[in-house]
């Protein structure tokens, strides 16, 4: 890759998290409203931690690491770099202060811009690319936990975003696919995970799937229907889930004075009836399609069906019905990337399709998101799929 490309894509990644940072008050920089969600300042100093440990120390010579304990404190989950701070007790660091991580950040972006000036080989060039890939995992992570945070604050505010604006919801047709020998997963020289790969062949049963996503309006029905209270209808785990944590309805909304609220970045709004419902546990995806005489895609049907039929990017990631498990043949990346995927693959979902916080260009049909069944912070949806003729 010309280094100036690779460089330009380097800036606009990095300047870019700041942006979003823009609207953050001091105190909202080191919250944390539960483990899953990282503090803003946090995401900050990690991803520069993943430049500074990928790159900087592997492959420039000159390069002194700006501070030493800012291994334990920003290194994630890598046990082949060496020991990390907690997950859920990230909102502890109160140090270092955000003043020392925007330093940081300045320090390792010089460096950075250095080193890509310098010319890059195929390998660093590769790093580099996946560093700025996992910068834009982390812009969206950012506007997942900024939202969850306003959320459970009592003085909850707009955070003055609205990532939706060009979303408008189509008219839903059922697509037909024909039974066959069909390829999915990442091939050739752009960018992917190492998870999206190798390419490989899937016979697949004749399926019919959805053209849009559910609607805020379509999903009201389901829950106007009793659904929430009916245990025929959900997975067992899913009705111990929603009976322990009182769930009656998707994370953010709100029913008050018998009318619907959504909490969206840009405040609390009343619900869009035509926008793709939002914020769904697996669980609930999954009722719903049980509700509906339907079922969930598996990620290869949802896939071959994306190719097809030109699926939009970033409507919301969408469940699939598939475990989140190695592809036949799958190499995780080398050496201390390798645990960037892999090891995560147990007990988890796939969700596919991209949301309108994904930076732009970041998603590819392809791409495989994975969550715990449980988990709706991000913004996931659902798209029905049903066997032939069902
Ligand atoms: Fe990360």
């Amino acid at each position: 890759m010309m280094h100036q490309n690779l460089l330009h894509q380097y800036i606009t990644a990095r300047e870019y998290t700041i942006t979003l940072c823009n609207g953050l008050n001091i105190e909202e920089f080191n919250t944390q409203a539960m483990p899953d969600v990282s503090p803003p300042k946090w995401h900050l100093a990690h991803t520069t931690w993943f430049f500074e440990t990928f790159l900087l120390a592997v492959y420039d010579k000159e390069y002194k690491v700006f501070d030493t304990t800012f291994t334990y404190y920003f290194n994630s989950y890598y046990e082949g770099v060496g020991q990390f701070h907690p997950r859920a007790q990230r909102r502890f660091l109160t140090q270092p202060y955000l003043d020392k991580v925007k330093a940081y950040r300045e320090y390792v972006d010089q460096a950075m811009v250095n080193l890509i000036k310098t010319g890059v080989n195929e390998e660093i060039s590769f790093l580099i690319t996946l560093g700025i890939n996992h910068e834009q995992q982390h812009q969206e992570l950012l506007l997942m936990d900024v939202k969850y945070n306003l959320w459970n604050n009592p003085c909850s505010r707009s955070f003055g975003v609205n990532v939706f604006k060009n979303i408008h919801k189509e008219q839903s047709k059922w697509l037909a696919v024909r039974e066959g020998l069909y390829e999915i997963g990442a091939s050739g020289h752009d960018f992917y995970f190492d998870n999206e790969a190798p390419r490989h062949k899937f016979y697949l049963q004749p399926y019919q799937i959805s053209s849009a996503c559910v609607s805020n309006k379509e999903y009201l029905e389901f829950i106007e229907d009793g659904a929430y209270q009916y245990a025929l209808l959900w997975l067992s785990e899913g009705w111990d889930w929603l009976k322990k944590n009182k769930i009656a309805m998707p994370l953010y909304w709100l029913k008050k004075d018998n009318q619907y609220f959504e909490f969206t970045l840009n405040g609390l709004q009343p619900l869009q009836a035509d926008r793709p419902v939002l914020h769904l546990s697996y669980f609930e995806a999954d009722a719903y399609a049980r509700w509906k005489h339907c079922r969930l895609p598996t990620e290869a049907e949802w896939e071959v069906a994306a190719e097809q039929f030109h699926f939009p990017k970033n409507i919301g990631w969408q469940w699939t019905s598939s475990y989140y498990s190695p592809y036949p043949g799958f190499i995780p990346f080398p050496n201390k990337a390798a645990e960037y995927n892999g090891k995560f693959m147990s007990q988890q979902m796939v969700l596919r399709g991209g949301s309108a916080a994904s930076p732009e260009h970041h998603v590819r049909y392809t791409y495989r998101n994975f969550f715990p069944p449980e988990s709706r912070w991000m913004f996931s949806t659902l798209r029905l799929a049903k066997n032939f003729g069902g």
